[in-house]
């Protein structure tokens, strides 16, 4: 078998790098070998310095490793995921990427710089060649990569299989699950029995990054989607899974059957490569009348597929469906391996 890359977790300790750990366990290409987190965590070991918060055991291999602080060191693998408070990522990852690391990143720091790619990769892979102009302006000799904000990917995996049919106008309703808020996340007497209307950032977050995922990569920058999009986002009592209740309107006039055999058919280049994270189809279209549903379907392909149902009209705009999507694995740890296996695929990370 061949040797793995190594590679480390920028905010190790937090529930996003919880996930990471968990999600990298046993992956065929890369090894967890370094992590990161504050000063308050530092030159302890993983053990000590982690409250474990995620189902099941954390896993043996890293449980010894002595957290280091986020600071370029002799040591650190080139290769970094980030998951760290945003508070600080934007310093944190540029001095790694300044310093020769590939961070691919969780952080909504760097998702809207112009030459960052904000990478879906069945979606937008060509929106790597970003990183060579990102590398010589900014002088870096390593580089910076983004994932979607966790309900943002929900609705653009469902949307992109209908890009083809031009879209014009979105509106979009989530019903988002708690563990988005991290740990402790939302007080359980404000989220038992109870929706609350209001996500801090999450609707700015889904209109431009939405535009800018679905965007073309033309004359060495990403010409954002001209489609106008509307969010309104609520979290409500449910532990993973984001639901988004969608309604689009297209320039080309089809039928529902078209457009759920467009997504049944939609397939990128994740899958034509077999990349070991991709799910065989990532937009899953469900018959059932009351399908998806979190409880049900959000833990299937690993987490990394989005599920699709009650594709009907719409009478404001032309069609209506339902997009279900895991916000801490497709929406987070699990979006973000993606990408770094994209970018070794395609040989990104050879320099
Ligand atoms: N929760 C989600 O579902 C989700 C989804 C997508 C994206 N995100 C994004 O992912 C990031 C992490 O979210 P989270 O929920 O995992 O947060 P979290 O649980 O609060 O974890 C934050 C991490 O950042 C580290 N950190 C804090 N201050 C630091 C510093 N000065 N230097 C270096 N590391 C520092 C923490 O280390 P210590 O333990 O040592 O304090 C911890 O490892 C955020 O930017 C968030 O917006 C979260």
């Amino acid at each position: 078998m061949s040797e793995r890359v190594p590679v480390g977790i920028l905010g190790a300790t937090g529930m996003v790098g919880q996930q990471f750990v968990t999600f990298l366990r046993d992956h065929p290409w890369f090894e967890v070998t370094w992590l990161g987190a504050s000063d308050r965590s530092a030159g302890k070991t993983y053990r000590e310095a982690t409250s474990w918060r995620l189902s099941g055991v954390m896993p043996p291999g890293v449980r010894d490793i002595v957290v280091s602080e986020c600071r370029p060191e002799a040591g650190a693998p080139r290769l970094m995921f980030s998951s760290m408070d945003a508070g600080v990522a934007t310093e944190i990852e540029q001095s790694f990427a300044a310093a020769g690391h590939t961070v691919v990143s969780n952080s909504r720091n760097h998702r809207m710089d112009a030459d960052v790619p904000l990478l879906v990769p069945e979606i937008n892979a060509d929106h790597l060649e970003l990183l060579s102009e990102q590398r010589r302006k900014r002088g870096w000799a390593g580089q910076i990569v983004t994932n979607p904000n966790c309900s943002t990917i929900v609705m653009v995996m469902a949307l992109a299989p209908l890009k083809q049919f031009g879209i014009q106008r979105v509106m979009a309703t989530t019903m988002q699950a708690i563990s988005g808020a991290g740990y402790p996340g939302v007080a359980s007497m404000d989220i038992n029995a109870n929706v609350v209307p209001f996500i801090s950032g999450e609707e700015e977050k889904m209109e431009r990054e939405t535009q800018k995922i679905l965007g073309d990569f033309v004359d060495g920058r990403v010409e954002a989607l001209k489609a106008r999009v509307s969010a309104a986002c609520n979290r409500v009592p449910v532990v993973d899974g984001h639901m988004v209740a969608v309604s689009v309107e297209l320039e080309k006039k089809v039928s529902e059957v078209e457009l759920i055999g467009a997504m049944r058919g939609w397939r990128g280049v994740p899958q034509q490569r077999g990349l070991p994270s991709a799910p065989p189809c990532p937009v899953i279209y469900m018959d059932e009348a009351d399908r998806p549903q979190p409880r049900r379907d959000v833990e299937r392909e690993n987490g990394m597929a989005v599920f699709v149902g009650r594709m009907r009209r719409c009478p404001v705009l032309d069609f209506k469906f339902m997009a279900l999507g895991h916000n801490t694995v497709r929406g987070a740890a699990g979006a973000a391996v993606l990408n770094a296996e994209m970018m070794k695929a395609e040989g990104w990370l050879d320099y």
